[in-house]
């Protein structure tokens, strides 16, 4: 009867609910930006001032930015500090080569391109510590470059 298939569907709602709560952190999609029309030689770094200090700063209450440069062999800041149960959208450039940006346990998992902005926007949920890894050969360092993404 009726009666039974609602609360079945309510069941349904709210075990789904709990699912995504506790997958832990969800990347919600990926961009790329281009500042400059393209010209492959013009650098975000130089043209975005945001980047001059590779930060996390808070824009809403549970929402926060992360300026990141991604270059041979390091991620900046490392590690990037985040509050948990919160929204981060990351902007991520490169002064150099074309490296990977994977958070891994996430679906966080872009290129960095140079001259370019790289934005991607990840919840998370639960306090841990999410491996950072670039993902596109680099250089002789490629192996070596990781960092990590804090929630505490
Ligand atoms: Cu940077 Cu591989």
């Amino acid at each position: 009867n009726y009666e039974k298939i609602w609360l079945m569907a309510a069941i349904l709602l709210i075990v789904g609910f709990i699912s995504t709560v506790t997958y832990g952190a969800t990347a919600v999609g990926v961009d790329m930006i281009s500042d400059d029309g393209g010209t492959v030689n013009a650098s975000a770094l130089d043209e975005d001032p945001r980047f001059s200090e590779p930060r996390v700063e808070q824009v809403g209450e549970n929402e926060y930015e992360a300026y990141v440069i991604a270059q041979q062999f390091i991620f900046r800041p490392d590690p990037i500090t985040v509050p948990a149960n919160s929204t981060v959208t990351f902007f991520v450039t490169s002064p150099d080569v074309i490296h990977g940006f994977e958070i891994v346990g996430t679906n966080a998992n872009a290129m960095v391109v140079p001259g370019q902005v790289t934005e991607l926007t990840v919840e998370f949920n639960e306090p841990g510590e999410y491996g950072l890894l670039c993902h596109e050969y680099c250089g002789a360092g490629h192996h070596t470059m990781e960092g990590s993404v804090v929630v505490q």
